[in-house]
Formats: C-alpha cells, structure tokens, sequence
C-alpha cells in the first residue's frame, strides 16, 4: 500500500502481537483448516513428521501465520528460512542436517530457490537423503547424508512459477483466498482487544470493508484508526470517528488507496483503459512488475475493476463507473 510505511521490525513485531497461535484462534479459510486439521491428526496418529505442504495466495493472507500453527499444533518447533536467503545447495543441506526431528522447516517465497538449491531439495523431501560433493577437483567425493524426519512448509504468491517437480512433491497444496467481511470484521475485534482499544461493531465492519479482503491490511487499518482516534482525544473507535480517520488516509468505499486510483487513473488516460503490459502498468506506479501483480493486481481483478485479456490489462465499466468515468453518457447519444 502507499501508506507512509512504518520501520520493519516495529511492523514484524506488531504483526507477531497479532498472530493467532493456535487452530481454533485462526479466522476464516473453513477449507484450509479442515484439511490441516486431516494433516495434523494424520501425523499425530502416525507418531511422524507431517506430509510436506506448499501454501499460496495473495500476500497478507495468513501464510506464514498458519505455517507457525502446524508447529505449534504439532509440538514442534519451527525454522524460517526463505528462498532468497539460500543462494547455495550448502548453504540448504546445512539447515536440513541439522533440523531436529520432525521439525517444521518454513521455506517463505519458495518460487525464488535456485535450481542447485531445488536440486538439494528433491531427494531430502522424498527419501531423507541429500547428496553433497566434499572437495574439490580429482579428490572431490560424493557423500550421502541423512536428513531427519522434517515438514517443509512451502509459501508462495505466485505458485505458477513454481517448477513443476518442486510442486509434485508436496503432499498437500493449499490455497488461501480472500477473506469475506464478517470473517474480517471478526479479525478486527480480536485484533483491537489485543491491542487493548475498544471498536464498535459497525466500526469494526466499516474497517473490514476497507481492508481488500486481506487480514495484513484490516490490522494495518486498525492500527491507523486507532493513532488518529487517540490523537483526537478519543478512546473509542465509533463508526463515525473510523469513517473520518479512513477518509483521512484516502481509502475509499471499495477499499481502493490513493495508488491503486492512480494506476487506474494513468491506464484510462495514457491508454484509454487498455489492454496494457504488466511491465509498462509498473512503470506508471514506479514500481516493479513482481510488485504490481503481487500486491495490487489480485485485488482489482478480484473486484472486478481490471481484467486480464492475451494483450494485457484493460480497466473494465465497472473501474471506470468507480472513477466517475463510465461511458455510459457515451451511449446515451447514439
Ligand atoms: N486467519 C487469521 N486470523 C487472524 N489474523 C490473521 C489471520 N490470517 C492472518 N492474520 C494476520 O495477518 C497478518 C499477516 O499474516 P501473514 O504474515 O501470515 O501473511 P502471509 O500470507 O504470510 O503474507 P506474505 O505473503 O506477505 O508473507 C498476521 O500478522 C496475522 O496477525
Ligand atoms: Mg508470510
């Protein structure tokens, strides 16, 4: 989003402070908990690690709040990593030797692990094995090793660029989607009682469907409701004071920022809606194409604001209406 962003690790740590530990506390994705739940008792029953499990969906979802669940529903513990720290197959084998036993190994951007690093990955998901060269030249010597028992978890955005083999081998895929409003009001509330500032229903549910489906974004807006209801002197957040904090950020009724109405903006008046390319909607925002379709693709296409044609993107009657740009007085004439 375009909000003026807060220091990483201040907005890591508040993201912790509302992460659901358990199962039970994790709102919404019915489906998702339903096979996890198949998983884990599989695994409990079996007394072994869990099947390997690759999680994908927009950012912000729940992803690596759900990956620290099955941790810690199984009792174990859970070691981050992401595909863009691993730059050697080593540098893998090295954390995969020394995971404890039926530990969780949590693979963040999966899509991003080179091909040499895939490769060590292979045989240490199906057989437990990993195959390393020790030296180099003509003493250089393959070497077996043995992996304990493990649980990757994989999580990715864009699991279409994830290889085909690296795919096969999870045993469970899930997807996560959007989440519905009464789901994210619901996260509202447990957020605000986490954060000890009391909201009303209607505020809740006013901050939910300005959240674009995304739990990340309704505890961001929160956070942000509640700054500017405190500054005012306030300690509850009402429908009214949220309603005028979140016209202060310039978030409008369908959950569009002052960026997303600006990439509208420029493809209706530099392209006369479309079809335009990924890499030149980018260039409009300045920001990378990887960005683009990560973070504010998925939800304009979701609401049906841009589509996607062979040519490109094109901003569809109903975007334009939101924009007050509708062609309809177009028809009306002829
Ligand atoms: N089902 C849920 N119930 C309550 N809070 C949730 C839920 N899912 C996510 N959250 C909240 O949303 C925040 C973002 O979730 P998380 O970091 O797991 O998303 P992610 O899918 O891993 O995103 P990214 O793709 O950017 O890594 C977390 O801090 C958590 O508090
Ligand atoms: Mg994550």
């Amino acid at each position: 989003m375009s909000e003026p962003q807060m220091n990483e690790g201040e907005e890591r740590s508040l993201e912790a402070t509302l992460r659901p530990a358990s199962l039970g506390e994790y709102i919404g994705q019915g489906e998702a908990k339903r096979s996890l739940t198949t998983l884990l008792q599989a695994a409990r029953e079996r007394g072994e690690a869990a099947d390997h499990l690759l999680l994908h969906g927009p950012p912000g979802l729940g992803k690596t709040t759900l990956a620290a669940i099955v941790a810690h529903e199984l009792g174990v513990q859970i070691r981050f990593t992401s595909g863009t720290a691993i730059d050697h197959g080593g540098d893998l084998a090295a954390i995969l030797t020394n995971l404890l036993p039926r530990q969780v190994l949590f693979i963040d951007e999966i899509h991003r692990l080179g091909r040499a690093v895939e490769e060590v990955l292979y045989p240490a998901m199906e057989d437990r094995s990993i195959d390393i060269v020790i030296g180099k030249g003509p003493s250089a010597q393959p070497l077996r090793l043995e992996v304990p028992p493990f649980t990757l978890i994989g999580a990715t955005t864009r699991i279409g660029m994830l290889s085909a083999p690296l795919r096969d081998r999870f045993g469970a895929v899930q997807r996560l989607d959007f989440y519905a409003d009464d789901e994210l009001t619901a996260i509202v509330q447990r957020s605000a009682g986490i954060l000890g500032v009391s909201v009303t229903g209607e505020a809740a549910a006013l901050i939910a469907a300005r959240s674009r489906g995304t739990p990340r974004i309704a505890n961001r807006l929160l956070r942000r409701v509640r700054d500017e209801v405190q500054v005012a002197g306030s300690s509850e957040i009402t429908l009214e004071r949220a309603a005028k904090a979140l016209a202060g950020l310039q978030i409008d009724d369908a959950g569009l920022d002052a960026t997303d109405r600006k990439l509208l903006q420029m493809m209706l008046d530099k392209f006369d809606g479309g079809p335009v390319g990924v890499a030149a909607m980018a260039a409009l925002l300045g920001e990378s194409p990887d960005t683009l379709e990560d973070v504010f693709e998925p939800f304009l296409l979701r609401i049906g604001f841009l589509d996607r044609t062979p040519q490109g993107r094109v901003v569809t009657e109903r975007g334009r209406t939101h924009l007050g740009r509708g062609s309809a007085s177009l028809w009306s004439g002829s």
